[in-house]
């Protein structure tokens, strides 16, 4: 953590202000949250030198590019500026680039510690087009003796097998609530942001394991409202609130189909499309302990059916309601819809 504080005092200085993700953009692996087993993994690596080719996938947000370059910093120190080439998805990377510029630099003689290698990173690499990732391969073997190649992506399925195979895959969970929980507390105390539980769920909620969502939306919340509570985050995020959905999901559990349909429409009313809603829904009940383990299986199934009519072009609010009636009818006596 001390690396991070000491980052942040360095910031404050400036008189605008930097987004925080950036702003807190863990430095050393250590700091690192969630993924321990793999980022122990890296540290490991960082420690030794022994560096494999790498690959890390994961959903946006959770720390691949910034795990990538803590090692290559823990690895090369001061040497970093010579020893890395990082090309992201920004940056040309057809064909030529390959033949050109990762093998030139791959070719290049710097002065490295002992025992550790030059890293060239490509950051998003499955945006890479498949031609460039074929020429990727026999220059991987040819310069490993001197370079070692790190890449970060989203889908590893969209990296070609050959270079799978000559890579260790890392693969990156989303992170835990109580992992961004812990970060978001850090970020709190360093800003002095004011806050009450209430918000920090709401972030967790919102971010859905991605930390850089988290962080963002803190920011906004603090920054636009001066508090983070979980009606300021909700009104940032732009996302249905949770206590309406839940409070109408309750009157589902009781067949109340009045009171289900009400909640429905204030949602409705607020504007939110038929996709935000069903989603928040289901959501919403997977995490419902007030509701027994069957009931929820049954309410997910539905809920899923109402998802994919939704995806297929019909959001509209008969389809909702549709969903709530079913929802309500679990609940209410079979006897009553005997004709
Ligand atoms: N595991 C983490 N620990 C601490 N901070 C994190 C972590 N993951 C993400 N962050 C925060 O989120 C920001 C973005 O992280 P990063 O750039 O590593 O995401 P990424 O996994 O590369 O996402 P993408 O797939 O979109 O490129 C960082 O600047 C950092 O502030
Ligand atoms: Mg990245």
């Amino acid at each position: 953590m001390e690396s991070s504080s000491k980052s942040a005092s360095k910031a404050v200085e400036i008189p605008y202000e930097l987004p925080w993700v950036e702003k807190y953009r863990p430095l050393v692996l250590d700091d690192v949250v969630g993924n321990k087993d793999t980022i122990d993994r890296l540290k490991v690596i960082a420690k030794d030198g022994n560096c494999p080719h790498i690959i890390i996938s994961g959903m946006p947000g959770i720390g691949k590019t910034t795990s990538i370059h803590c090692l290559a910093h823990q690895l090369l120190g001061d040497a970093y500026k010579e020893g890395v080439l990082e090309l992201n998805a920004s940056d040309e990377r057809g064909i030529d680039v390959v033949r050109n510029k990762i093998k030139t630099f791959a070719q290049k003689k710097v002065t490295l510690p002992p025992g550790r290698h030059k890293i060239i990173i490509l950051d998003e690499a499955d945006s890479m087009t498949a031609g460039a990732q074929q020429a990727l391969r026999r220059t991987m073997e040819i310069y490993s003796n001197t370079t070692r190649f790190c890449l970060a992506c989203n889908m590893s399925n969209k990296i070609i097998e050959p270079i799978q195979s000559r890579c260790a895959i890392l693969r990156y969970a989303k992170l835990r609530d109580q992992e961004i929980l812990k970060r978001l507390l850090e970020i709190c105390e360093m800003e002095k942001v004011e806050y009450n539980d209430d918000g920090l769920t709401a972030l967790i909620f919102t971010s859905e394991g991605d930390m850089r969502q988290a962080i963002n939306n803190l920011q906004s919340t603090h920054s636009g409202f001066g508090f983070v509570s979980g009606d300021n985050v909700f009104k940032v995020c732009d996302q249905p609130h949770p206590v309406l959905v839940q409070g109408a999901i309750r009157s589902c559990m009781k067949g109340d189909v009045d009171g289900a349909m009400d909640k429905l429409n204030e949602l409705w009313e607020q504007g939110y499309s038929a996709v935000d809603i069903v989603v928040t829904i289901f959501r919403v009940v997977k995490t419902f302990d007030e509701m027994p383990e069957y009931t929820k299986l049954e309410y997910i199934k539905e809920i899923g059916f109402t998802h994919m009519r939704i995806l297929e072009g019909v959001g509209t609010i008969i389809q909702l309601s549709g969903l709530v009636a079913r929802l309500c009818k679990m609940n209410m006596k079979p006897e009553l819809f005997k004709v």
